[in-house]
């Protein structure tokens, strides 16, 4: 949810801003902003629109400094006003926000009682008024953003850019922010590693209530009282991965395409490397998975696989609704959170609640140097690279394959499992070509007319179907409802009408005689069936072709949903990388 960028260094300043909001552009694509500052005062620049090629209509050459910020919209409309970042009255400093100021109207009210007038219909103005109330009382920027700080509610990170003493000042909390240092003295400061990557040797991960200050130096202050901490700058090995289509069309498909590789990539841990988590698993009284949106789906599938092979007792759970669960929680236990990104909120939370009731935190994050990474007793990285598509697709499915390798490695059966991974990649290689992409295609202009649709699946294919029906939300917007052949009888049937069309994901297994008589059953009520499973079935009115992929059908039939909404989204003509009103990184709760 939003990015933001500072840049204080050598070279195009203006350039490299727009260079880090475009790979940050998942964040939040409504909006963005630049705010740079040349001798002669702060040119702000503000977009309505994702970024895209980033052109400004007069980018100062000779800006010293500068921060910007790609929006992801909470308070106020999408429009060039209220994208950040945004002057103060007098035009010394510029502020972004990332996050909810859950006070502002109470901070609003008072504000204009003291004369402030308000322009836009953000909270964020609120933040820059109330710096320039505490400025008129401190005189020290840093010290006047601090105590405006101090009165915010809600889990805020913010930039400023001040004119009068050139410095960017920064505070975190709750979304990331992390600085880069550069070989030349120069200084990048982000939402994620990602503006750093290639180009920051070391960087300083910033924790929540710390402020940063930006001019000849780096100094980073507690933000409760204003005390100098120390710095701590860590070596930083994300290698710069070309963050380009490849000659796709969009990074979804792109992405889709990279899972022959991506799942291999996630399996490469050895034995030894997995031993510590799997002695706490061991160890561990009741072990939960936690995730939020598709990384609760790869919880579920995770915890599926640690009860089916491991034999452990683990129970999934979505991180919003942890509540109920923590007061059995305590030491005795283990949470393993599972996310793309490390950021989301929600999991972020469920995993603070955890920690206060003394569980032992795991997890299995995509992206390096996240907070959920950092604050896990046992962390490990799904090492799918940059998932750059707002909807999840490879991080999900490396996740998938990185809980089967642990739960097959808690039996003994480390090397079996990579083998296994290692097949499911060959057999995705072949089914990636023209005529699956095509048959696809055709599929989806075939129901492109229709609204209503619903798949079932049972045990494995049923946390299948929950994901297929997301990323379908998720890309062409139209009502694509999962639910477990079980629970057909029980109401969803009387949703059933002449043509309404269901998929079933069978697969070659114990439950397969389960779906396929759920699949009867609605087809003797009008259904059109769609069989996901490797060969044609008499209960299906359209096969469509899926890997069987034994006890990895969780990886190989959840790909055609990911096809098919990438083809439907297209056919749609929605944006498949950027789908309306979401973000990637959901750092607000
Ligand atoms: O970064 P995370 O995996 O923690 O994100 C969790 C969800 O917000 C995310 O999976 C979301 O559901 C995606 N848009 C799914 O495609």
């Amino acid at each position: 949810m939003c990015g933001i960028i500072g840049f204080k260094g050598t070279g195009l300043v203006t350039a490299e801003l727009v260079e880090g909001l475009q790979r940050m552009e998942y964040r939040g694509y409504d909006s963005w902003g630049v705010a740079v500052m040349t001798k002669k005062g702060i040119f702000v620049e503000k977009k309505v629109g994702a970024i895209g090629d980033g052109k400004l209509e007069q980018p100062p050459v000779d800006a010293l400094l500068g921060i910007a910020h790609t929006r992801w919209a909470t308070h106020g409309g999408v429009t060039k006003t209220n994208a950040h970042p945004h002057l103060s009255k007098d035009k010394r400093f510029a502020v972004a926000q990332n996050g909810i100021v859950e006070n502002y109207l109470e901070l609003k009210s008072s504000l204009q009682k003291q004369g402030y007038q308000f322009k836009t219909s953000t909270d964020t103005e609120v933040i820059v008024h109330l710096i320039d109330a505490k400025l008129k009382q401190v005189k020290i920027f840093a010290e006047a953003v601090r105590l405006a700080f101090l009165e915010l509610i809600g889990r805020n990170t913010i930039i400023t850019l001040d004119q009068q003493t050139e410095q960017i000042v920064a505070i975190r909390n709750g979304s990331p922010l992390v600085i880069g240092h550069l070989p030349d003295g120069g200084v990048l400061l982000a939402s994620d590693t990602l503006p750093l990557a290639g180009k920051a040797r070391t960087v300083t991960y910033l924790d929540d209530q710390q402020l940063v200050v930006i001019n000849d130096k780096v100094s980073v202050f507690a933000v409760k009282t204003g005390k100098p901490l120390k710095l701590h700058q860590q070596k930083f090995d994300f290698i710069e991965q070309k963050i380009d289509k490849a000659g796709f069309d969009h990074f979804m498909l792109k992405e889709i395409v990279e899972q022959q590789y991506t799942i291999k990539e996630a399996v490469s841990y050895s034995d030894q490397e997995l031993l510590p988590l799997i002695k706490a698993l061991k160890k561990a009284r009741t072990i939960y998975t936690v995730g939020a949106g598709t990384a609760a789906f790869a919880a579920g599938q995770i915890a599926r696989v640690l009860r089916v092979v491991a034999k452990l007792p683990v129970q999934e759970l979505k991180a919003y609704e942890i509540d109920s669960y923590l007061p059995l929680m305590s030491a005795k236990d283990l949470l393993l959170a599972v996310s793309q990104s490390g950021e989301t909120a929600d999991t972020l939370d469920a995993v603070g609640k955890a920690q206060k009731r003394g569980v032992t935190i795991a997890s299995i994050v995509n992206m390096i140097g996240s907070t959920l990474s950092r604050g896990s007793q046992y962390a490990y990285l799904s090492r799918s690279g940059p998932e750059i598509c707002v909807a999840s697709t490879k991080a999900y499915t490396a996740q998938l394959a990185w809980g089967y390798l642990l739960a097959m490695t808690i039996i003994g059966k480390h090397k079996q499992a990579q083998a296994e991974i290692g097949k499911v990649a060959k057999k995705l290689k072949g089914y990636f070509t023209d005529q699956t992409f095509r048959q696809l295609q055709k599929l989806a202009i075939d129901l492109a007319k229709h609204e209503h649709f619903f798949v079932i699946g049972k045990a494995q294919h049923f946390y299948t179907a929950l994901e297929g029906a997301l990323k379908i939300k998720e890309i062409t917007y139209k009502h694509f409802e999962g639910f477990s052949a079980g629970e057909l009888k029980h109401g969803v049937i009387a949703l059933i009408d002449q043509g309404t069309p269901v998929f079933g994901i069978v697969g070659n297994d114990q439950y397969q005689a389960d779906v396929l008589s759920a699949l009867a059953e609605v087809r003797a009520r009008g259904a059109r069936t769609f069989g996901i499973t490797a060969r044609p079935n008499e209960f299906f009115d359209v096969h469509i072709p899926a890997i069987d992929g034994g006890n990895l059908d969780s990886i190989t039939k959840i790909i055609p949903f990911q096809l098919l909404s990438y083809f439907l989204g297209i056919q749609q003509k929605n944006n498949p990388d950027k789908p309306r009103n979401l973000a990637k990184s959901v750092t607000v709760k």
